[in-house]
Parts: structure tokens; C-alpha cells; sequence
């Protein structure tokens, strides 16, 4: 998975070489976005398996990287806005202060785009298999996790939905997390995952969205982290 095969020395390499935003031609704006886009993924695979030194490198990459030259005021601002958050996540001492700052991150990139006239373009990625076994299920819920993610940062109606309804049809089965180990706390989380979804179905307000998505991913993390599940480690 993302989360370890991150590799900084490629970043690097990408940084020397990126020129300015304005000045640049489109395919390396394209370029430079797509190196955010993999930093902020490996920021959410990392919450979500709950290692809170995961998180650390993309966002401080993301913090530090050189902000591109010709910039417009706006663009400043927005890009402002994704370094504060970025420096929230570098500094969050919890996986639920991480995951609120990375919410916050995809929201500011968002902005960007919907001020920009941009509509960022995701590929289709199939729906993992819907068998009832925990590892699909687990996959299903990766998969619901990445399309919402995608759905903030787009921003994408097609996607948060795509995510946010798969996740409201896919609830934990309590006997599975029996299996685990997992008591009533490993239940509690579970439930709540399920209602944030329903929550997450209905609205479409960008700001209660990334609420949503960070209490979601935290508890992704969390429950992992109490049940000790393995996940893309
Ligand atoms: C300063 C404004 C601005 C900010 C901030 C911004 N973007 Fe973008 N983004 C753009 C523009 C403009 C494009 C269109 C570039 C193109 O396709 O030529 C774009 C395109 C993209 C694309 C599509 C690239 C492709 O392959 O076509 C992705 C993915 C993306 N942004 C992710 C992000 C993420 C993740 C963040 C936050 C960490 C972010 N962006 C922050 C302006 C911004
Ligand atoms: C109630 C506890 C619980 C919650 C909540 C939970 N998981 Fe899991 N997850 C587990 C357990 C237990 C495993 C380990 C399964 C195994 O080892 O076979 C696991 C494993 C995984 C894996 C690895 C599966 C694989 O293919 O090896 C992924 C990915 C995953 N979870 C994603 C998520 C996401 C995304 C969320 C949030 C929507 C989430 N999980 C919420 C308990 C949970």
C-alpha cells in the first residue's frame, strides 16, 4: 500500500523540477497536482490504518514544497490555506486532530479547484467484490473511504456519493469483530461509522462533509489501532 512505498526521494526529484503555476504549461500543472494528490492519499491511508507518524512526511511535504511562481493573489490564499492544514497535520497528536486537518486540507484544495473553474477528473476504479467476507468488506470500505476523499478534494458530487452510499450499505457485522476481539467500544465504532454515512448520504454542504470524512477516517483508524488490525502495513 501507499502508506510505506511513499517515497520522498521521488518527491524531491519532482520539486526541483517543478516550475510556476501560471507560467507553466498545463501538463505540469496536471504533474504538480498529481504529486498533492498522492501526498494527501498517503495522508489518508495512513489515519485510516492508524499510524499517526504515517501522516508525518506527505504533509510536511506538503507544507514545504515551493510554492510554484505567478502565482494570482487568490491563488495564494487558497495555497495558504492548504499549508496551515498541512502544518496542522504535521503537528496533530492525534489521530482525530490528524484527521481533522486533512479534511480541512482536501477542503482548501477543493476551493481551489471550484474558484479555478477546474473539475478534477477521477478514474473510475471498480467496486471491490461484494462477498461477505471481512477482507472485501475492509475493501468496500477502503474503496467508499478514497471515492468521499475524492469527492472533497474534486470537488465531485459523483464520487462523495459513490463512497458515502457504498459505506451505508456495507455495515460491520458484530459477529466478525467478535472474531477479532472487538468488544462493545470496536461495536460503538462501528455504529457510529454507519450513521456518519447516512449523515454523509444527505448533505452536500462541502464544510459538514469534511467533518464528516475526518470523524470517519479517525474512526477507521481507531478501531484498528484497538483490535490491532494490520492494515496496510
Ligand atoms: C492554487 C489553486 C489550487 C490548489 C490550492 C490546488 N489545486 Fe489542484 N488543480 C488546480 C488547477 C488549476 C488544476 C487544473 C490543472 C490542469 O489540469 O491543467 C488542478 C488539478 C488537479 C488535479 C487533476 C490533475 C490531472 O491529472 O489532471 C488533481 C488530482 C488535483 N488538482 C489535486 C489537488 C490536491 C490534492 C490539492 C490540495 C493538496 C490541490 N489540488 C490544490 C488548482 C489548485
Ligand atoms: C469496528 C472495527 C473496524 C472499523 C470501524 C473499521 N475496520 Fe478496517 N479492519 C478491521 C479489522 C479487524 C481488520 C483486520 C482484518 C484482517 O486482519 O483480516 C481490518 C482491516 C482493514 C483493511 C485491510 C484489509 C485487507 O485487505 O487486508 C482495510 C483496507 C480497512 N480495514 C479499511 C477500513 C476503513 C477504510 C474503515 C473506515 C470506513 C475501516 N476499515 C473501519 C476493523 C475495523
Amino acid at each position: 500500500m501507499r502508506t510505506n512505498n511513499y517515497n520522498v526521494a521521488v518527491l524531491t526529484v519532482f520539486v526541483s523540477g517543478c516550475i510556476g503555476l501560471a507560467a507553466a504549461q498545463e501538463t505540469d500543472v496536471a504533474d504538480h497536482m498529481q504529486h498533492h494528490n498522492d501526498a494527501m492519499i498517503a495522508i489518508q491511508r495512513s489515519i485510516i490504518a492508524g499510524s499517526l507518524d504515517g501522516v508525518r512526511e506527505p504533509a510536511r511535504w506538503l507544507q514545504e514544497h515551493d510554492k510554484p511562481a505567478g502565482l494570482t493573489a487568490a491563488d495564494e490564499d487558497f495555497i495558504d490555506s492548504v499549508r496551515a492544514a498541512a502544518g496542522a497535520v504535521l503537528e496533530a497528536d492525534s489521530l482525530e486532530a490528524a484527521a481533522e486537518a486533512a479534511s480541512q486540507m482536501g477542503l482548501a484544495c477543493g476551493n481551489c479547484h471550484l474558484a479555478s473553474g477546474v473539475t478534477v477528473e477521477f478514474d473510475e476504479v471498480d467496486r471491490p467484490s461484494d462477498k461477505e467476507t471481512e477482507k472485501p468488506h475492509m475493501q468496500r470500505h477502503q474503496w467508499a473511504a478514497d471515492r468521499m476523499w475524492e469527492g472533497l478534494i474534486g470537488p465531485s458530487q459523483t464520487s462523495w456519493h459513490r463512497g458515502s452510499d457504498l459505506l451505508f450499505e456495507s455495515p460491520v457485522k458484530p459477529d466478525v469483530l467478535a472474531r477479532h476481539g472487538g468488544g462493545d467500544e470496536a461495536i460503538g465504532m462501528s455504529r457510529r461509522i454507519h450513521q456518519l454515512s447516512a449523515n454523509a448520504t444527505v448533505t452536500s454542504d462541502p464544510g459538514e462533509r469534511a467533518e464528516i470524512f475526518a470523524e470517519f477516517i479517525a474512526n477507521c483508524g481507531s478501531c484498528h489501532v484497538e483490535l490491532g488490525a494490520r492494515v496496510g502495513r
